[in-house]
C-alpha cells in the first residue's frame, strides 16, 4: 500500500523543484522557460563553471529584450532570475525532484554521469535526458531506477519551438511518463510520443537531411549559399539546411549522424566534410565559426 500510496502522492503533488544538469545553449533554454512559463524553482548544474556564467548571462538578455518589447515587467524578470540559480556542484541537484540532462551528446559521457547521478539523486526523482538520439532505454539501464527515466527532447531555441518529443524507453513508467507529459504541458509545449530508436523522429529525419546537404557542399553541387537559398525559397524551409546546422551545432550533428550510422547501417555516414569541421573546431554559430562565420 505504501507504493500505491507513494504513486498517488507523486502523481498528484507537483514538482516544486527541477534540476537542468548542462547549461549550454539547449539546458540554458530550457531553465529559462522552466522558470519563466512552469514557474518552477530550477537549478543548472554544469562541470564547466565559465558556461554557467555564459548561461546566466544569456537569460538575462533574453529577459531585457522581452521587457523592452513590452512582454514581461521588470518585477517578473527578478523573479524568474530569483527562481533559477547557477551550481558547478553536483551535488545541488539532490533535493530536484525532476531532473532534465542537456550535456554534451557523448555515449560515454552520459552514461557516466548517469552512474554519478545514482549516489546524487532521490530514488523518486524522475530523470529525463534531452538527448537528441541516444537509446533511452540503455541511458535508463546505467540509472538505479529505471522506470523513473525518460526522453524529453526539446528544440532549439527552447523558448520559440513549440515542440516537445517524449520518448519512454523499454523500462518507463506509465506514471513518469505521465508526469512529464504534464510538466512539458505547464512549460507551454506541445508533446509528441516517439519510440526509443536512434534519431527518435526529429532527428531520424532531420539530420539525413542536413547531413546530404554538407555531402551537396562537398562534391560542389553549390556553394553554401546556392543549397541554403534553394531549400529556403524552393521549399520554403524557414532556413537552409546549412544555416540550420550551425545553429544546432557541427559537433551534435555529427554526434547524432554517429548514432545513426551506428545501429541503422551505411545509409546514415557522415559526411567527410562534417567530420572535418568537427575536427577543426569548427562547432558553429556557438563558437564563431561552422559553415558560415559569425561576430563573436
Ligand atoms: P552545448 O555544447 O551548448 O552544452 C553542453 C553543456 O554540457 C556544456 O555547457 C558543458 O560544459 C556541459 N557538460 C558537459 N559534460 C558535462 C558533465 N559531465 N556534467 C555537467 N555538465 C557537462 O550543447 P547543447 O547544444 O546544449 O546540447 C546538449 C544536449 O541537448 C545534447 O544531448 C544534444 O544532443 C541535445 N539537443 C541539442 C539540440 C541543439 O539544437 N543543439 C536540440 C535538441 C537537443
Amino acid at each position: 500500500t505504501s507504493k500505491v500510496f507513494n504513486n498517488f502522492y507523486r502523481y498528484y503533488s507537483s514538482i516544486n523543484k527541477v534540476g537542468v544538469i548542462g547549461g549550454g545553449q539547449m539546458g540554458t533554454g530550457i531553465a529559462q522557460v522552466l522558470s519563466q512559463t512552469a514557474g518552477k524553482n530550477v537549478v543548472i548544474f554544469d562541470s564547466n563553471k565559465a558556461m554557467l556564467d555564459k548561461s546566466l548571462t544569456f537569460i538575462s538578455s533574453q529577459l531585457k529584450r522581452q521587457i523592452e518589447k513590452g512582454k514581461i515587467q521588470e518585477q517578473e524578470q527578478f523573479e524568474i532570475l530569483k527562481r533559477i540559480s547557477f551550481s558547478d556542484n553536483m551535488e545541488s541537484l539532490k533535493d530536484s525532484d525532476f531532473v532534465i540532462e542537456a550535456i554534451v551528446e557523448n555515449p560515454e559521457i552520459k552514461t557516466q554521469l548517469f552512474k554519478q547521478l545514482n549516489s546524487v539523486l532521490k530514488p523518486t526523482t524522475i530523470l529525463a535526458s534531452n538527448t537528441s538520439s541516444i537509446s533511452i532505454t540503455k541511458l535508463a539501464s546505467n540509472y538505479q531506477v529505471p522506470e523513473n527515466v525518460i526522453g524529453m527532447h526539446f528544440m532549439n531555441p527552447v523558448p520559440v519551438m513549440q515542440l516537445v518529443e517524449v520518448i519512454p524507453g523499454l523500462q518507463t513508467s506509465s506514471e513518469t511518463n505521465n508526469i512529464t507529459l504534464e510538466l512539458a504541458k505547464k512549460m507551454g509545449k506541445t508533446t509528441t510520443m516517439s519510440k526509443d530508436m536512434p534519431g527518435f523522429i526529429a532527428n531520424r529525419l532531420l539530420m539525413p537531411y542536413i547531413n546530404e546537404a554538407a555531402q551537396a557542399l562537398f562534391e560542389g553541387l553549390g556553394t553554401i549559399e546556392d543549397i541554403d537559398t534553394t531549400m529556403k525559397l524552393g521549399c520554403n524551409m524557414p532556413m537552409g539546411p546549412l544555416t540550420l546546422a550551425d545553429f544546432i551545432g557541427l559537433d551534435t550533428c555529427l554526434s547524432i549522424m554517429n548514432v545513426l550510422h551506428a545501429n541503422l547501417g551505411d545509409k546514415y555516414k557522415p559526411c567527410p566534410l562534417l567530420v572535418r569541421y568537427v575536427e577543426a573546431g569548427r562547432f558553429g554559430k556557438k563558437n564563431g565559426k561552422g559553415f558560415y562565420s559569425y561576430n563573436k
